[in-house]
C-alpha cells in the first residue's frame, strides 16, 4: 500500500500562528467544557453533596466498564444563550457490562435537572443516536420535569421525548431508567415507558402530582412516599422492577439489566451449579399441597447457580428472573405459592415481553393451583389479567420450554405454557400432577351441583350415594391427573428424573435455535 508524504514545516511561521489560534479556540473550549462540569454552580453541587447524592458524571462514571470511554455529546449544548451551559443534562455513550449504550443523565444540580428548551433537544438527540444505532437507553432520572417559566416551548415538542421512548423499546431496543430523586409529572413517564425500571430507596418520587397539587387538586393529604415512594411502586403499582438500597446499589442493578439484554451479551457461561442436582429429589413434597421454592431447584439447574431476579418484591407468588443453562441465556418464570393474582400475572406479561425484546428462550416451571378465585379478584379483574398473560404466553415467540415441577391446575396450566400452549418441550416431574381442577375440589363442585338439582326439583338429596360418587370421581381425578397417566396420553414429551432437568433443558436450549423461520416454503420449479 502507497505510504503518503508529508510537505508539513512544524517550525514555519504560518504553523506557528495556526497553532497559537487553535491553541486560543481549545481554551474556550475548555473553559466551555469547565462551566458544563460546572452543572449548577458551587452552592448547589455542595448541597447536592451534602444530601449523600452523587452528580451526573459520578453516576456514569460508576455505571460504565471501569477504565472504559465515555463519549459525552453536546456537551456545550445552550453555550451563548441565557440557559446554562450544558443545559441540566449530560448525554454520552458509554460501555456497560461490555455492551455500547447511551446514556442520558438529569443534573439535579441545574434548576432541579428540569428541562429547558436546550435540555430537550439534547435529551432528543441522545434518543435518536439510540435508535439509529440500537444502542439501549439508560435513563438516570432526577428531575424536577418541565422548567416552567419556559413550559410554551417544551411542552408541546417534550411529548416526542415519551414517543421515542417506547419506539426504542418496539424496535426492541431496550430502555432503562434508574430514578435517583424527583421524578414528577412528565418525568414520571420516563420510568413508565423504560423496559427495567430501578428505584432508589426512600429516595425516587415518582407520580403525577406531588402531594401539593394533589391537595389542590382533590383534597387528599397524603406523604411523598406513600404517593410515589421505590416501596410503594415495587410492591404496590408495579412501576418499580428494583428498590435500590442506594445510589450505587441502582447502578449496580442497572449493570445487572443489561447484562441480562441476552442478545447483546457475547460472553459464555457454562459453570456447573454450586448446588447438588440430588437434593432435587427432596424438595417436592408427595403432598402437593405443601409449598416449595422454585428458587432450591433454579440453585441446582441454571449455570454457577446465577440468577438474576425480575421485579422481585412484585407479584411475589411467581418468580421471573435470568439465568444461563449450559451457557444459553433463559428466562424464568416459575410460580412460588400454587395460586396465580393478577400481580403475578402482569408481571408475568412485562417478563414474557421483555424475553421476546431480547430474543430470550423462556422456561416455565410449573407448580401452579391456578388463577385466584373469589369476589374481590374477580372485581379487580383476575380475568382480565390471567387473559392478558396467557396472551402473551400464545403469542410470544421466542422458544418456550416447560417442565411441571408439581402442580398445573386449572387455567394456571395454560398461562403457564401447558402442552395447549405449544411449548417446543414440555417435561414432567414423577411427582407432579395436572388436571382442570383438584380431585377433591371436583368431586366438591359436582356434589354441591347435584345437590343444588336435587333441592330444585324438591327431592331429598341422598347423602350416602353422594359419599359414594365423591369418592370415586376423587379416585378417577386423581388416577388420571398422575404424571404417568398424562405422559401415557401424550400429554407431555416424557417423564424425567429430576436430577437430569438441567441436562434435559440444555440438550433442548441447543436444539431450539432463535425460532426464526423463512416466510415461504422452497418451490419446486
Ligand atoms: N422549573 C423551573 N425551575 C425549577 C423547577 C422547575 N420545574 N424545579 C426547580 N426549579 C428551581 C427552583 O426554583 C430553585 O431555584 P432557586 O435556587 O433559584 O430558588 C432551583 O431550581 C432548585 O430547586 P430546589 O427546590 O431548591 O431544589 P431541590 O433539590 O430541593 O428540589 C425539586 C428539587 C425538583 C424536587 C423541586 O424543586 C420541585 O418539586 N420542583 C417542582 C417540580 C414540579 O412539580 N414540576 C412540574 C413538572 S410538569
Amino acid at each position: 500500500m502507497p505510504i503518503l508524504t508529508s510537505t508539513l514545516d512544524p517550525r514555519g511561521a504560518v504553523y506557528a500562528e495556526n497553532r497559537a489560534a487553535m491553541l486560543e479556540r481549545l481554551t474556550d473550549l475548555e473553559s466551555a467544557l469547565r462551566q458544563a462540569r460546572g452543572g449548577g454552580g458551587d452552592k448547589y453541587i455542595a448541597r447536592h453533596h451534602a444530601r449523600g447524592k452523587l452528580l451526573p458524571r459520578e453516576r456514569i462514571e460508576l455505571l460504565v466498564d471501569r477504565d472504559s470511554p465515555f463519549l459525552e455529546l453536546c456537551p456545550v449544548a445552550a453555550w451563548g444563550t441565557d440557559y446554562p451551559v450544558g443545559a441540566s443534562v449530560v448525554t454520552g455513550i458509554g460501555i456497560v457490562e461490555g455492551v455500547p449504550c447511551v446514556i442520558v443523565a438529569n443534573d439535579p444540580t441545574v434548576r432541579g435537572g428540569a428541562v429547558n428548551p436546550f435540555s430537550l433537544k439534547k435529551t432528543q438527540r441522545a434518543s435518536q443516536i439510540a435508535r439509529e444505532n440500537r444502542l439501549p437507553l439508560i435513563n438516570l432520572v432526577e428531575s424536577g420535569g418541565a422548567d416552567l417559566p419556559q413550559q410554551a416551548e417544551i411542552f408541546i415538542p417534550g411529548g416526542a421525548a415519551f414517543r421515542d421512548l417506547t419506539r426504542l423499546s418496539a424496535a426492541a431496543i431496550p430502555t432503562v431508567a434508574v430514578v435517583f430523586g424527583n421524578a414528577t409529572a412528565g418525568g414520571a413517564y420516563v420510568p413508565g415507558m423504560s423496559d427495567y425500571t430501578i428505584f432508589v430507596r426512600d429516595r425516587a418520587k415518582v407520580f403525577l402530582a406531588g402531594p401539593p397539587l394533589v391537595k389542590m387538586a382533590t383534597g387528599e393529604t397524603v406523604d411523598d412516599e406513600t404517593l410515589g415512594g421505590a416501596a410503594m411502586h415495587a410492591t404496590r403499582s408495579g412501576l418499580a422492577d428494583f428498590i435500590a438500597e442506594d445510589e450505587r446499589d441502582g447502578l449496580r442493578l442497572a449493570r445487572s439489566c443489561v447484562r441480562n439484554f441476552g442478545h447483546l451479551l457475547t460472553r459464555a457461561y457454562g459453570a456447573e451449579p454450586k448446588f447438588d442436582a440430588d437434593d432435587l429429589l427432596g424438595i417436592p413434597s408427595a403432598d402437593l399441597r405443601v409449598p416449595f421454592d422454585p428458587r432450591e431447584i433454579l440453585a441446582r439447574v441454571l449455570d454457577g447457580s446465577e440468577f438474576d431476579e425480575f421485579k422481585p418484591a412484585y407479584g411475589a407468588a411467581l418468580c421471573t428472573g435470568w439465568g444461563a443453562i449450559h451457557g444459553h441465556r433463559v428466562g424464568v418464570l416459575a410460580n412460588v405459592r400454587g395460586v396465580l393474582f393478577s400481580a403475578e400475572a402482569q408481571k408475568a406479561a412485562q417478563f414474557i415481553q421483555l424475553a421476546n425484546a431480547s430474543g430470550t428462550p423462556l422456561i416455565f416451571l410449573q407448580n401452579t393451583t391456578g388463577y385466584m378465585v373469589g369476589s374481590e379478584y374477580e372485581q379487580g379483574g383476575i380475568i382480565k389479567h390471567g387473559a392478558l398473560m396467557i396472551n402473551a404466553v400464545a403469542n410470544s415467540r421466542v422458544p418456550h420450554l416447560t417442565v411441571n415441577i408439581g402442580a398445573s391446575y386449572g387455567a394456571g396450566n395454560y398461562g403457564m405454557c401447558g402442552r395447549a400452549f405449544e411449548p417446543r418441550f414440555l417435561f414432567t416431574w414423577p411427582n407432579a400432577k395436572s388436571a382442570v381442577m383438584g380431585p377433591q375440589q371436583l368431586a366438591g363442585v359436582l356434589s354441591i351441583v347435584a345437590r343444588q338439582a336435587a333441592e330444585a326439583k324438591g327431592h331429598a338429596y341422598d347423602e350416602e350415594q353422594d359419599r359414594t360418587m365423591r369418592f370415586m370421581v376423587e379416585h378417577k381425578v386423581e388416577q388420571e391427573s398422575a404424571a404417568l397417566f398424562l405422559s401415557g396420553r401424550l400429554y407431555d414429551d416424557g417423564v424425567i428424573d429430576p436430577r437430569d432437568t438441567r441436562t434435559v433443558l440444555g440438550m433442548c436450549l441447543a436444539l431450539v435455535g432463535t425460532g426464526e423461520h423463512a416466510q415461504f416454503g422452497v418451490f419446486r420449479h
